[in-house]
């Protein structure tokens, strides 16, 4: 059952009504579930239940503190991809232990914070990162724990900004580079080969490419080890897709027995990076609507968030449910959902047909994952307050950003 569903006519977060947490923080305001992302958490993790391994949350879905110390007080581990997402783990209780470090541009300073914090894994991705990283465990005294991502050249099917295991994309290792770069990780001091690693995109939802990835990367396992070199993990990175509008998704079951399959009697501890599916579904935009322009053509609810709230449909073209808070009667009108920002590409929602009348409250659903994370100041506009609902209690997880925040950083000539 979601956790945004309505109670009386009205749509509610676990028990709140969003009309009364838009009272009391005002709009935009992203609201989260906590029960509905322990709850995908769980369902993920449980899935791999009787298999060594460990989940490690792509933070860059949603690295609100709220959000990760709830996901660190069930255990969880997470994917980095910056020296403020380690910081991030740390301030929110995480444990350093159950870190994997992802990028292409690892600095030397972030990988010596992550050294000294003593994470899990750094996932490098090119010889050029391994030297790097080399130098600097060496030059602090440390040895870097390291697998390599590896590119396996599987089309995920997505949508080409996310999609990031084929042979053109800027990520991993060519297949056929890992096997010589393996045999130069383990003569480098300071580099400890750990694992193996790939993610071949987001918002998955054909099972097939999964697999066909994680069989590449187990017969890569078997050839590295062939070579005399072990590894203890393998990183199947992230990807399941949510269900926005009516997608088929990959049930974790189904996921993580394919995963399974794919490993057969091998030893590996299995690690994953889900981002998404964790936090996707769990969180809403709320926003108020502003006022309404009808026209021959087409009609116009200007709300009060907008493309730098939630970049999504902007970005990718992204559609995400609408729903107002408190449905009303009254004629229903087809609606392009907009924001007050100075761009065409400033829509929310395109061709929604709602009964909608000023000030009317709308939730725009499954946006837990890569909204407020992506969300910026364009056109000087303070990003929006983040709370997290927990049964009947609301918990302020960010409060919005005040006016003065926008240029606090900043100084006009003398
Ligand atoms: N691991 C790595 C190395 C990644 O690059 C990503 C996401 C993940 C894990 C988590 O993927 P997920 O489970 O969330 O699909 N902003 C886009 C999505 C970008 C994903 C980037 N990498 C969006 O709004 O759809």
């Amino acid at each position: 059952m979601s956790a945004f569903a309505p109670i009386g006519g009205e749509l509610c977060a676990e028990r709140v009504p969003l009309a009364a947490i838009a009272e009391r923080f005002g709009t935009p305001c992203y609201v989260y579930s906590r029960a509905a992302i322990e709850a995908a958490y769980r369902a993920y993790d449980a899935a791999f239940d009787g298999v060594p391994h460990l989940v490690c949350y792509a933070m860059k879905a949603n690295s609100n503190l709220g959000v990760l110390s709830a996901l660190a007080r069930l255990g969880c581990g997470f994917d980095i991809v910056s020296a403020g997402e380690l910081a991030r783990v740390i301030a929110a209780g995480g444990d350093p232990s159950k870190v994997v470090f992802s990028g292409v541009g690892k600095s030397a300073a972030e990988m010596e914070s992550a050294l000294a914090a003593g994470i899990l894994c750094f996932n490098v991705e090119s010889g050029a990162e391994l030297d790097t990283l080399a130098a600097v465990a060496s030059s602090v005294g440390r040895v870097a724990p390291v697998s390599f991502r590896v590119n396996p050249d599987v089309d995920p099917r997505t949508h080409p900004y996310i999609s990031t295991g084929l042979k053109q994309s800027k990520f991993g290792i060519a297949y056929a580079d890992a096997l010589p770069l393996y045999r130069r990780a383990v003569a480098l001091p300071g580099i400890a080969v750990r694992g193996i690693d790939c993610h071949i995109g987001s918002q998955i939802t054909d099972l097939g490419a999964c697999v066909e990835a994680a069989e590449k990367l187990f017969a890569l396992a078997d050839r590295i080890e062939a070579d005399g070199i072990p590894l203890e993990h393998v990183d199947l990175g992230g990807g399941l897709g949510i269900r926005y509008a009516d997608e088929e998704t990959i049930d974790p079951y189904a996921y993580a027995l394919a995963m399974r399959r794919a490993r057969g009697p091998r030893a590996h501890r299995l690690l994953m990076e889900p981002g998404r599916f964790i936090v996707g579904a769990a969180g809403v935009l709320l926003t108020r609507v502003t006022y309404l322009k009808t026209g021959a053509e087409r009609n116009f609810a200007i709300v009060d968030a907008a493309m730098n709230d939630l970049i999504r449909p902007a970005l990718y073209d992204a559609w995400h449910p609408v729903q107002p808070v408190r449905p009303r009667a009254g004629p229903v009108l087809r609606w392009q959902i907009v924001g007050p920002v100075c761009e065409s590409a400033d829509f929310l929602a395109a061709d929604r047909d709602l009964a909608l009348a000023p000030g009317d409250l709308l939730a725009i659903g499954a946006a837990g994952a890569y909204g407020f994370v992506m969300s910026s100041n364009y056109n000087s506009r303070p990003r929006a307050t983040e709370v997290i609902v927990d049964g009947e209690r609301v918990h302020l997880a960010r409060a919005r950003e005040r006016i003065d925040d926008l240029f606090a950083h900043e100084s006009p000539l003398p």
